[in-house]
């Protein structure tokens, strides 16, 4: 394995975690519970410790939200935070909704995503945010395996929602101005404006369900990560000494509520940590992000490396342009960061980039790199206090360092999924080897303890920090008049870190043509979403299989590498 030389000394002298071997050797998770009044009155809600226990602490008017978009900018402080949340809460009580039951999110954000979400939660329902790009298949698949009985959206997206297929959704709350709202749908703002300020909270258990987030595998349709109030425990760790927030930070996480990071750390970390948080509505633009540190005054930002390598494009001058001097911690997440990237962000930015690993299934960050530790550009840097993390073979013995291998993290850590909704087996999988969760990643470790990724072990694609599962764009691609066959890989990309390629085969009487592959992408932008559509297409007459009639991914992707294509025993012919 290649061997990374090149080191990025520490140069932080306040960070929250003052020694990471310190921290390593004498952490205790039980002491950071004693952080929060439910360790003793074993009351426990997340949105309660996140916004209600800051008002009552007399942070009322502290800024907790700054929300900027081409049309709108608000500023939100705890207080109108906790009011505003209490009576969505109130809402929803109103409507019947009771704790355990499931609570969809689907719209672009806005102020009112987030009062929706720590309003939900407030009354032990459980959330499941919902990207906007997403279509009516992809929204149909989630409610209907969830059972969600309710749904926040928007007039533009509810067209995608099918309500009429869905018995169990009985409640659609529009967000939005001038709503006319139909039979068995309300209006947010009249029924906020109407709503009581005052709000029983739902004192959950700690192994309650907090919030659903689905997420793709390698085989059927996504699945329905479920993480409970518990994790609050590591979001307030991680927030304070990976994001190395302090009560004065002005914090911007770049990630959509849609997936994983604008959750634990685009609501909870935040909120916990009593930061003020920075939210940006709308499409990446290079002068708009810059602009938004240089106007908030960002000090911590957590982004990705596709963002990072677009804002490279974009140019050093770019940079120039704005006063990003506030920044004082940079961190990212999702794919593999680039050592370029860093070296690139210490030159611009005079920022390291902090890399960090962790998953859906994992719910908060595990492996990081931290502003009082050396950086190796290209790793992901080293498991946080509390957590092991190893390279295990197949067996689950643990390999000796520069042995590539499963990452694989030993159990248990309190953010950390407790259920696959409604598939168990799915759910124990991951904990196959006695004493793991196997990641799914491949990585090694160096002889200094640091990880380094090196893959996926299944198919699993990465295309700009989203994870699509190939087989559920192969069945949407089936669905196609003209599609036979379909087998979809990721091929590598210099921007995107991996983009959709599918393999296909036509059905007699089509022939293949480039009108043919926009129109076949097209169905799968507007049936699944935007992401999850193809950016290349290749026509082949036959594509391998196993006897058994799977197709063989690797062998397409040996193909598309022009790599050798090894064991064809179980291929078909
Ligand atoms: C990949 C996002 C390399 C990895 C929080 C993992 C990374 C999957 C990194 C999880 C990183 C995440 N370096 N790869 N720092 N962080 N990944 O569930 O393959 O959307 O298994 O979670 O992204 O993706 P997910």
């Amino acid at each position: 394995m290649e061997k990374q030389t090149d080191i990025v000394k520490a140069t932080a002298t306040n960070a929250n975690l003052k020694s990471y071997e310190e921290a390593r050797r004498s952490f205790d998770w039980s002491e950071v519970e004693k952080e929060f009044s439910w360790h003793a009155t074993g009351k426990v809600n997340m949105a309660y410790e996140a916004i209600d226990r800051h008002v009552e602490a007399g942070l009322g008017d502290k800024v907790a939200l700054y929300y900027s978009d081409a049309a709108r900018e608000e500023a939100v402080t705890y207080g109108q935070m906790k009011t505003n949340s209490d009576k969505f809460g109130n809402v929803l009580r109103k409507l019947g909704v009771q704790k355990g039951d499931r609570v969809f999110i689907f719209m672009p954000r806005s102020p009112e995503l987030y009062y929706s979400l720590l309003g939900s939660i407030k009354i032990g329902a459980i959330v499941g945010p919902l990207f906007e790009a997403f279509m009516e298949q992809a929204v149909r698949d989630r409610l209907e395996d969830s059972q969600a009985v309710a749904i926040v959206t928007t007039p533009a997206l509810l067209p995608r929602v099918p309500v009429a297929d869905l018995p169990h959704l009985k409640h659609v709350i529009l967000v939005g101005d001038d709503i006319q709202a139909g039979e068995g749908q309300l209006n947010f703002k009249e029924e906020l404006a109407q709503a009581s300020e005052q709000l029983d909270i739902e004192w959950v258990d700690r192994e309650d369900g907090l919030i659903l987030h689905y997420t793709s595998g390698s085989t059927g349709k996504p699945k329905g990560v479920v993480h409970v109030h518990n994790a609050m425990i590591q979001h307030y760790y991680t927030g304070k000494i990976v994001l190395d927030l302090k009560a004065d930070d002005v914090y911007w996480c770049t990630a959509d509520p849609g997936w994983v990071t604008g959750t634990s750390y685009g609501v909870f970390a935040p909120f916990l940590n009593g930061a003020t948080n920075v939210i940006r509505g709308g499409r990446f633009s290079p002068q708009d992000w810059y602009n938004t540190i240089q106007r908030f005054k960002v000090t911590v930002w957590y982004s990705a490396p596709t963002a990072f390598r677009m804002l490279m494009g974009a140019g050093d001058d770019t940079v120039k342009e704005f006063d990003l001097s506030s920044l004082r911690h940079v961190l990212s997440v999702g794919e593999p960061l680039n050592p370029e990237v860093v070296r690139w962000g210490l030159k611009v930015y005079e920022q390291r980039i902090h890399d960090t690993w962790w998953m859906t299934e994992t719910g908060g960050q595990l492996i990081c790199n931290y502003p009082s530790m050396d950086i190796k550009p290209g790793s992901m840097g080293k498991p946080i206090p509390g957590t092991d993390a190893a390279i295990v073979d197949d067996n689950g013995n643990v390999l000796p360092p520069n042995r590539m291998g499963n990452l694989a993290i030993k159990t248990p850590w309190p953010s950390m999924m407790r259920k696959i909704w409604n598939n168990p087996s799915k759910y124990e999988e991951y904990f196959r080897l006695q004493g793991w969760y196997v990641s799914g990643d491949s990585a090694y470790m160096d002889e200094d303890g640091y990880f380094w990724f090196q893959g996926r072990v299944d198919d699993v694609i990465n295309t700009a920090g989203e994870r699509v599962g190939p087989f559920e764009v192969e069945s949407k691609l089936v669905e196609h008049p003209a599609v036979a066959e379909a087998g979809v890989i990721g091929k590598p990309d210099p921007l995107r870190g991996e983009i959709i390629k599918a393999f296909i085969s036509l059905r007699a009487g089509f022939e293949p043509s480039d009108e043919l592959k926009a129109d076949i992408a097209k169905f799968v932008k507007v049936g699944l979403s935007a992401h999850a559509s193809p950016r290349e297409i290749e026509f082949k007459d036959k594509l391998p299989k196993t006897r058994s009639g799977k197709i063989m991914r690797r062998v397409l992707k040996a193909w598309e590498l022009g790599l050798p294509t090894g064991d064809l025993s179980t291929i078909e012919d």
